[in-house]
């Protein structure tokens, strides 16, 4: 599903390079590796929220071993 119209990324491609960035990232630094910007930000909520889950999800990881 699209999250960004302007850019048109997906939820899938946002919260993979956010795993992938390994903690400690933020949507602007997402966006920038996925070779865009926010523009309009309406989708920037939403991809708050992914990259926060994406992150506990990986502290989790973490602290399981
Ligand atoms: S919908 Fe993402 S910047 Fe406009």
């Amino acid at each position: 599903m699209y999250i960004c119209i302007c850019n048109a990324l997906t939820e899938n491609s946002v919260r993979a390079t956010a795993r992938s960035e390994g903690g400690g990232t933020s949507p602007g630094k997402v966006y920038h590796r996925l070779g865009c910007a926010p523009q309009c930000g309406m989708c920037l909520k939403r991809a708050r929220e992914i990259v926060r889950e994406e992150m506990q999800t990986l502290s989790l990881a973490r602290t399981a071993g």
